[in-house]
């Protein structure tokens, strides 16, 4: 089939099915444009919780589709490539978490929306990168943290708040391999642009830095600015909405390490329209969880879309 064909009978099955397709912004252009819902990983938990469709088809990697799931253990959650993985995830298992946990029997643990569902179940408290700093700020000042899986963030959010979290070493391969050096030559290059990064990026990444913040940020960041030109320090596919947003403005992105191709997540990549079709078609891969595991992963998940709501983050 071609593209348009793919096209026509997801939106065909989509209505059939009463599903909503909800998208992230690393997402191929294809399948951001035949999404219902673009956005981060915290607009997209949110946007699982209030749906009323019978099936939702999760286009980002596997942990956000859990987290769907988590929210809605009555519906159905299918995610187009199973494999669809997160390196933050793969770092840290629900068994390691449970054992590092001994060693510091008066933390409480915050964990990055990144990690499997046996994780979350292990935590108190989830957070994404659009509101980690003021979740983080809302707890008492004496409260001990352990911070999982991804240092960088954990690392930024104890730079941003004055914490001495205790951190999982855990790294966003994609983000984490950036250079600070390549950045510094990009802006000598173009004293005229800002760079926006990603905070799972190294701290010499994000000491270069002009703005850091998640997808959504970045993108609100860049709407408001008087600036014509910005040097974009995260995941490619999220070029597709701010070009969309911005036709007046040129973004320069950042290349992987010596190759000059872009900045991609070959995890979010691994979703294509083909298989957005046929996991629609077929009702499968779905992503199936039991119900204990659901109801203590689900504490932390809600936990963090109430505590959100009450700071004014989202609404
Ligand atoms: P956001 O929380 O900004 O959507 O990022 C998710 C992610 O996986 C970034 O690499
Ligand atoms: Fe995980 Fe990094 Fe890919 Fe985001 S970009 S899904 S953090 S591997």
């Amino acid at each position: 089939m071609t593209n348009e064909e793919l096209k026509k009978e997801i939106l065909r099955l989509k209505k059939e099915k009463n599903a909503v397709i909800l998208g992230h912004y690393y997402q191929i252009d294809e399948i951001q444009a035949i999404s219902d819902y673009i956005g981060d990983s915290l607009a997209l938990a949110q946007e699982a919780q209030r749906t009323d469709a019978d099936i939702i088809v999760f286009c980002g990697v596997h942990f956000m589709a859990e987290t769907a799931k988590i929210l809605n253990p009555r519906r159905k959650v299918l995610l187009p490539d199973v494999a669809a993985s997160c390196s933050l995830a793969e770092s840290c298992t629900g068994s390691d978490l449970r054992e590092f946990k001994k060693k510091y029997p008066d933390h409480i643990v915050v964990s990055y929306v990144n990690c499997s569902a046996e994780v979350k179940a292990e935590s108190d408290l989830i957070c994404t990168s659009g509101n980690a700093e003021k979740l983080i700020n809302a707890l008492p000042k004496e409260q001990k943290i352990i911070f999982a899986p991804d240092k960088n963030l954990g690392g930024y959010i104890n730079s941003m708040t004055g914490r001495n979290m205790v951190l999982w070493n855990g790294v966003c391969t994609v983000h984490d391999g950036l250079e600070a050096e390549q950045l510094l030559k990009m802006k000598r290059e173009n004293p005229d642009a800002p760079v926006v990064a990603h905070p799972e990026c190294n701290s010499a990444v994000l000491a270069v830095a002009d703005f850091i913040g998640s997808t959504k940020a970045m993108l609100s960041y860049i709407k408001k600015s008087e600036n014509k030109r910005f040097i974009v320090a995260t995941e490619a596919g999220i070029l597709y909405e701010m070009r969309k947003n911005n036709p007046d403005k040129e973004f320069l992105a950042v290349s992987s390490g010596e190759s000059c191709s872009c900045l991609e997540c070959a995890y979010m990549k691994m979703n294509t329209l083909e298989k957005l079709y046929r996991c629609l078609r077929d009702e499968t891969p779905e992503i199936v969880l039991d119900d204990d595991l659901i109801e203590k992963a689900a504490r932390p998940i809600v936990r963090m879309l109430d505590m959100s709501r009450e700071l004014g983050i989202i609404k």
